[in-house]
């Protein structure tokens, strides 16, 4: 035991302690305060510094859609494989257990359903509510280039400014309209606006030519979103390209949700982000998983 009155005891103790502080494991994200980089890191998994987000927000204006109908039966038991969730507060309340450790991102904007101008969105919740579910970061819908583009970038910015103040981080997520190119150029454009305003992070698609210059330019974390469903060997394949080229994670739902087997996809897309799997070898675990999984319904249902 050290007697720290010795000075001899003393020195020894004191010239133990790190004189400098590591700086903190994500890009761009040094000079944030204390609460904001413990919300981040339980997103982002501290030991190889990528997430795997699950995002089940689609509801929140396309209602019950394909994989979504029954969050209870389809997607309570991905949930363990999960870094971090996104999802509604009316999902999480009804649907999440509170046990869950992980970190949770709530869907802080919405209004216009699929029937509408989607990019016509207002903030749809108020901070006190995301500190009351304990949330890890908040999201926001920003449309680069769509009818409301202002509007969306206000929202974006107006929610940074009382997330702040609480230490919690604001996710951008960079929506594409219909009659919008997705190139390089675009999601470059995109990106770095949401993170010259504020966002915490971004999260955008993957694009085949360029996407590097796209996380490159931005100077926060980029997180992949998943777009439509693709054949698993694909969308294992985007997402090994996305982490290749600088994503420091994805937050992907219906190439989960919608997959032939969202608990054996979900577990082939950690290996790839967490381990740097490549994409055969996840896809043959994937089709493992797949098989034991069924063996076992088959059975149950015999
Ligand atoms: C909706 C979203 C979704 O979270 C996003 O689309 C991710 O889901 P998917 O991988 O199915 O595209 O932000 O606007």
């Amino acid at each position: 035991m050290a007697d720290l009155d010795n000075v001899k005891d003393a020195k020894m103790f004191y010239t133990d302690v790190p004189a400098k502080n590591t700086p903190f494991f994500l890009k761009g994200s040094n000079s944030l305060d204390w609460g904001m980089k413990n919300r981040l890191s339980n997103i982002f998994n501290p030991s190889t510094g990528k997430t795997v987000m699950l995002a089940i927000d689609h509801g929140y204006f396309q209602g019950p859609t394909t994989g979504l109908e029954r969050v209870d039966i389809n997607i309570v038991p991905l949930v363990p494989f999960t870094d971090t969730l996104m999802l509604t507060r009316g999902i999480l309340r009804a649907n999440i257990p509170p046990s869950y450790t992980g970190g949770i991102v709530l869907r802080a904007s919405g209004g216009p359903s699929i029937l509408k101008e989607l990019s016509n969105e207002e903030l749809a919740m108020n901070i006190e509510d995301a500190i009351r579910l304990n949330a890890a970061a908040l999201a926001v819908q920003v449309f680069i280039g769509g009818e409301y583009e202002t509007k969306s970038i206000h929202n974006m910015t107006r929610l940074i400014d009382k997330a702040n103040r609480y230490g919690i981080p604001v996710l951008a997520v960079t929506a594409v309209g219909k009659e919008m190119v997705r190139d390089a150029r675009y999601f470059r454009l995109a990106c770095r606006i949401c993170a010259e305003l504020g966002a915490t992070y971004v999260k955008t698609y993957y694009i085949a030519e360029g996407f590097d210059t796209v996380t490159s330019s931005c100077p926060v974390p980029v997180v992949m979103a998943g777009g439509k469903k693709l054949p698993e060997l694909d969308a294992l394949t985007m997402s090994y390209n996305a982490i290749h080229e600088g994503a420091l994670g994805v937050d992907m739902g219906r190439n989960i949700f919608q997959s032939d087997s969202p608990v054996a996809m979900i577990q082939a897309v950690r290996k790839v982000v967490h381990e740097n799997m490549k994409p055969q070898h996840a896809y043959e675990l994937y089709q493992t998983l797949k098989n034991k999984i069924d063996k076992k319904k088959s059975k149950r249902s015999k």
